[in-house]
C-alpha cells in the first residue's frame, strides 16, 4: 500500500458558465442557480477529496478588452464565489470549500467577520485562496495600483489584522454559564486597534471565536515573494512546476525554507501539485489522443486562441495563422511572462500556428510528456509523486457533472485500492483533514 495524500479540485473557471464551448453544454444545467455545483460537491466527498477551491477574479479586465474577456466567456461572467461557498456547505458535511479572495475586496473587520460566520456555519470548513491580483484594483477604490511585492505586503498585513480581530477573544472570554447567567466576560475581549501601512481599524470582533482551528489559508503564487508568503501563512500551498523529481523537490524545499523562516514547520503546509489529467478506458485510446493533438486542425487552433484572447487580453482570432506573431500586438497591460510562455522558445519568426499547435499538443502519462493516460498510469505517477514526498494534487478542471465523471469514475476506485486518496474523513472540519496524515 502507497502513502495516502491529499486531493483537491480547482474549479479553474470560477462561478461561470460551467461548459460553455463544449458539447457538454446540451445537458442544459443553469450554472447561476447552486444545484450543479452541490451534485458536484457531493461526488468530489463521495470520492474523499479534502478541498475544492473555487477561481476568481473580482473584474472583466481592462476596459478596452472587455469584449474579449466575456465574448467566450473565458474571463468572465463570474458570480461571487463565497456566497456560494454556503450553498455548497449545506450539499455536504465534510469537504473543504474554498473561495478566492482577494484583500483589494474586502476590508479586515468586514472579512473577519464574515469568514468567522462561513467557519462556524460550515463546521470549521472554510479554506481562502488568497489571491494578490491587482489588475481589478479601479473597482475598489480610487488609489494608484500597488505593485506585485507590495500587493503580497498589503495581503500579509490584512491577514495579520484578520488574525488578530479573531483572537480578540480571550480563553474564558466566552462563558454562556446558564448558573450565573452571563453569556461572555467583556473585560477578555482585546481592542485590537490596528494602524497599518493600508488599513486602519479598532476592534474587538462581534463574531465568537473558533474552537476547531482557523479558516484554512491557501495560496497559489509562485514568484519568490509568493513562497515567502505561503511559508508565513498558508495551510495548503497550489503549486504550478513540471512535475519530475528535481522540480518538485525543489518547489517543496522552497516552501518549506520559507515556513522555517518564518517560525513554522515545514510539516505545517501542504503543498498540491497542479495537474489536468485526461483519463482514458485503455492504453490505446490515450496513444490515439496523443497522437491526434500533433496535428490539431483549424477549429481546435481557434478553440485555443480564444482563450488565449481573453487570458491575454489581445485579439489573436483576428491574425493570420500562418503569419509570424508580431509581438506589438501585445499592449503594456500584457505581462511579459504570459508571452513569454505563448510563445516558448520558438521565437518570434515562428507563425501563430506553430505557437497554438504546441498548446494544443498532449503527451503521455506513461512516458511522463504529458497527463494523457489510464487511471492505473495516473495512479503510478500519484504514486510517484509520493515517493519524493509529495503531500497531495490539485485536479483541474471545470464542475461540469461530464468533466467530474470522466476524470473521477474509473480514477477513484484505482487510487483506493492502491491506498492514495482516503475512504474516510476525520472527525473534525477541514484543518483536522489536513493534518490527518
Ligand atoms: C493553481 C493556481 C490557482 C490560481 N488561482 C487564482 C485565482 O483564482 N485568482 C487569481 O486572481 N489568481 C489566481 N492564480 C494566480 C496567482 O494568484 C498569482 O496571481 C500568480 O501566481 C502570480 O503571482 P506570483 O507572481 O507570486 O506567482 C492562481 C495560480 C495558480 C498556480
Amino acid at each position: 500500500m502507497s502513502r495516502p495524500q491529499h486531493f483537491g479540485w480547482f474549479l479553474a473557471r470560477g462561478f461561470g458558465p460551467q461548459g460553455w464551448g463544449y458539447p457538454s453544454l446540451e445537458w442544459d444545467y443553469d450554472w447561476t442557480r447552486p444545484e450543479i455545483y452541490q451534485d458536484a460537491a457531493r461526488t468530489l466527498e463521495q470520492a474523499g477529496f479534502d478541498l475544492v477551491i473555487i477561481e476568481d477574479a473580482p473584474s472583466l479586465g481592462s476596459p478596452s478588452t472587455i469584449d474579449l474577456r466575456v465574448r467566450h466567456a473565458f474571463g468572465g461572467p463570474k458570480h461571487d464565489p463565497f456566497l456560494l461557498a454556503p450553498y455548497l456547505f449545506q450539499a455536504t458535511r465534510h469537504l473543504g470549500v474554498v473561495p478566492t479572495v482577494n484583500p483589494a475586496a474586502y476590508l479586515p473587520y468586514t472579512a473577519a467577520r464574515q469568514f468567522a460566520t462561513l467557519q462556524h456555519l460550515s463546521g470549521h470548513r472554510l479554506g481562502l485562496n488568497v489571491v494578490t491580483d491587482t489588475g481589478s484594483a479601479r473597482h475598489f477604490s480610487a488609489a494608484p495600483q500597488l505593485g506585485h511585492d507590495e500587493a503580497y505586503d498589503r495581503a500579509e498585513e490584512w491577514l495579520d489584522g484578520i488574525r488578530a480581530l479573531w483572537r480578540s477573544w480571550d480563553d474564558g472570554a466566552l462563558l454562556a454559564d446558564r448558573e450565573t447567567d452571563v453569556y461572555a466576560d467583556g473585560t477578555r475581549l482585546r481592542a485590537v486597534e490596528h494602524r497599518g501601512e493600508h488599513f486602519d481599524f479598532d476592534g474587538p470582533l462581534n463574531a465568537v471565536p473558533f474552537t476547531d482551528g482557523d479558516p484554512a489559508i491557501v495560496s497559489p503564487g509562485g514568484s519568490g515573494r509568493g513562497l515567502g508568503f505561503a511559508g508565513a501563512n498558508s495551510d495548503v500551498q497550489l503549486a504550478l512546476a513540471p512535475l519530475n523529481e528535481k522540480s518538485v523537490r525543489d518547489y517543496r524545499a522552497r516552501v518549506h525554507d520559507a515556513a522555517t523562516e518564518s517560525g513554522r514547520r515545514p510539516e505545517d503546509i501542504k503543498i498540491l501539485f497542479a495537474i489536468q489529467p485526461v483519463i482514458t478506458p485503455s492504453a490505446e485510446e490515450a496513444d490515439r489522443i496523443v497522437a491526434a493533438s500533433a496535428h490539431p486542425d483549424d477549429a481546435a487552433l481557434v478553440q485555443i486562441a480564444r482563450k488565449q484572447s481573453s487570458d491575454l487580453e489581445t485579439d489573436l482570432t483576428s491574425l493570420d495563422l500562418d503569419r509570424p506573431l508580431d509581438l506589438s500586438v501585445f499592449g503594456a497591460h500584457v505581462s511579459r511572462g504570459s508571452i513569454q510562455r505563448l510563445i516558448g522558445d520558438r521565437g518570434e519568426e515562428a507563425p501563430l500556428r506553430a505557437h497554438l499547435s504546441a498548446l494544443a499538443r498532449a503527451g503521455r502519462i506513461s512516458d511522463r510528456t504529458g497527463f494523457v493516460g489510464t487511471a492505473e498510469e495516473f495512479a503510478d505517477l500519484i504514486e510517484e509523486l509520493g515517493e519524493w514526498g509529495n503531500d497531495g494534487v490539485l485536479l483541474w478542471g471545470d464542475f461540469h457533472p461530464v468533466t467530474l465523471h470522466r476524470t473521477l469514475d474509473e480514477l477513484v476506485p484505482v487510487l483506493r485500492r492502491r491506498g492514495i486518496l482516503r475512504r474516510e474523513y476525520a472527525d473534525g472540519g477541514l484543518q483536522t483533514n489536513l493534518r490527518a496524515f
